[in-house]
């Protein structure tokens, strides 16, 4: 009898053991596939996904970014009718990181076969690409938004007729949670909330001179995050675009895991890759010779809060402090705003070559050894990070958390720094001792996880399941929400 009992216990006792080690195996290879480049630890891989068995895995529960997974790159079985609704559709070259995540997306899914109807503001006709993409225009309200009693009829109408909607995307507010409330077939991705903006916030009190005082912003900004906290309940589905804003909306947010998706931005791999002629001609038309030394990348809006005034101030002293650097290093400046002119005066080591269109952009990311981000907005997932890495250059970004947090997780793909002078400085002279070699490394690595995590393809098959599930939930069925290892 107790022989047959402990028997009966060992056997229960491997039963639990062979559970336990199924279940972290399939748990061990997402890991290791996110971490075989970088390994440092993420604070999203504590939790479990929740494993049906050792193969399978319910994707509306899965607690990290969806572009870890394989999704299939042909068309689906199933074609879905899409409803978009976006402030702004962008004019390919002049377009904020919302616009161009929208039309990067969108064209994709429409290319694969899905309907697409975009509800959008405009003043003048856009014309469609593609018969698979219909536009439905409004004219913008006074503050920039959309008009939502004109694009609800609009909708309303379109749903009535022939086919009704499979399922609904905003881009951030686009559709106001006033309307989005009762729509369960919604996802919501978000380009930026309130409490990513506290740090940019923080960032700017501490630029101010100690004896101005205290401003409102700080108090303001958290009753911001407490009414979002209201209103983001009142979204059925929501898209975080980095790591970062994934664990907030869980945790800060208290929206519950099944209703949070991690989906990061990518961008075109087609246009953004490395091409060594292509760069060669850029070079050629700036007058850059080939024993030119090291050259740093700057991109994007020259405003104040991409931190141009900070990596202005840190490169005029460091060209004032030390000769070797100021006769060894050029910066290449491209995009256009109030700083473009300023860099001027920085001479003849500072190249200001205006605003690019995407292929220029491409080459000019060729060009350069290292890509220069000192941003100090914190909202949202900066697309020129995903584009240099793309092409393979090495990073240095500021400490935000969506940058750490999702792009560059290590020093193996880039540096990253506290947004002062000082410490800017500090990254800068490390870069420089460095040198290309070094840079060309890190380059590499980033690319290889750019190209696994920050494609287009990538980040449009993520959305296109997502979908497929929403709308197959709908209906009372998960077979698109249920995910195969093989
Ligand atoms: C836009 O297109 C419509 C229908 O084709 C036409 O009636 C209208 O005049 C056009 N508007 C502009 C601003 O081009
Ligand atoms: C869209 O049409 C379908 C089918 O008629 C209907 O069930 C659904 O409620 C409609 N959606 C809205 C928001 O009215
Ligand atoms: C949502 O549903 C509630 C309760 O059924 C209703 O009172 C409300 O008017 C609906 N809201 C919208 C925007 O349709
Ligand atoms: C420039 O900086 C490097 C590295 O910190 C240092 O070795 C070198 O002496 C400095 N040169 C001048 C001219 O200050």
């Amino acid at each position: 009898m107790a022989k047959d009992q402990s028997l009966y216990f060992s056997l229960r006792c491997g039963c639990y053991i062979l559970l336990f080690l199924s279940f972290f195996s399939s748990f061990l290879f997402l890991n290791w596939s996110y971490f075989s480049v970088d390994c440092t630890c993420h604070a999203g891989g504590i939790e479990s996904p929740l494993v049906k068995n050792k193969q399978q895995l319910n994707l509306l529960t899965f607690p990290s970014a969806w572009n870890l997974l394989n999704f299939p790159s042909q068309s689906p079985l199933k074609l879905l009718k899409i409803a978009l609704f976006v402030k702004k559709w962008p004019n390919r070259d002049h377009a904020g990181g919302l616009e161009r995540h929208a039309s990067t997306l969108h064209l994709a899914l429409a290319e694969r076969g899905h309907e697409l109807h975009v509800f959008t503001s405009s003043f003048t006709n856009l014309t469609s690409t593609t018969k698979k993409l219909h536009f439905h225009l409004s004219k913008p309200t006074n503050a920039g938004y959309l008009d939502q009693s004109t694009v609800w009829k609009q909708f309303l109408h379109e749903n009535s007729t022939a086919k009704p909607f499979d399922v609904i995307h905003t881009e951030s507010v686009g559709l106001m949670h006033t309307r989005s409330r009762n729509l369960t077939n919604l996802a919501v991705s978000w380009h930026g909330i309130a409490y990513e903006s506290i740090h940019s916030d923080i960032i700017q009190q501490l630029s101010r001179d100690s004896e101005a005082g205290p401003t409102s912003i700080l108090t303001e900004r958290v009753v911001k995050v407490v009414e979002e906290i209201r209103f983001f309940q009142r979204y059925a589905h929501h898209v975080a675009t980095s790591d970062h804003v994934g664990d907030v909306l869980k945790r800060i947010y208290m929206l519950p895991q099944k209703r949070v998706h991690i989906i990061l931005n990518g961008v075109d791999e087609e246009i953004f890759k490395p091409e060594v002629s292509k760069g060669e001609d850029l070079k050629l038309k700036f007058g850059i010779k080939e024993s030119e030394p090291l050259i740093l990348g700057i991109a994007g809006r020259l405003v104040k809060d991409k931190g141009h005034p900070l990596i202005f101030e840190a490169l005029r002293q460091i060209f004032d402090e030390n000769s070797t650097f100021r006769n060894s290093v050029i910066v290449l400046v491209a995009g256009d705003g109030p700083w473009g002119a300023r860099y001027k005066e920085l001479g003849s080591n500072i190249r200001v070559l205006g605003p690019l269109d995407q292929n220029q952009l491409a080459s000019f990311y060729n060009v350069i050894d290292i890509f220069v981000n000192p941003t100090l907005r914190a909202q949202g997932l900066d697309h020129t990070l995903l584009e240099a890495m793309l092409v393979g250059k090495a990073l240095m970004a500021t400490k935000l958390a969506s940058i750490t947090g999702s792009v560059i997780v290590s020093q193996d793909i880039g540096y990253a720094f506290s947004p002062t002078v000082e410490e800017l400085k500090k990254a800068l002279y490390e870069v420089w001792r460095d040198g290309r070699v070094v840079l060309k490394q890190k380059g590499e690595l980033g690319r290889k996880r750019a190209l696994r995590l920050f494609t287009a393809t990538k980040m449009a098959g993520a959305y296109e399941r997502l979908f497929l599930c929403i709308a197959d939930k709908e209906k009372g069925n998960e077979e698109y929400c249920t995910y195969n290892h093989n």
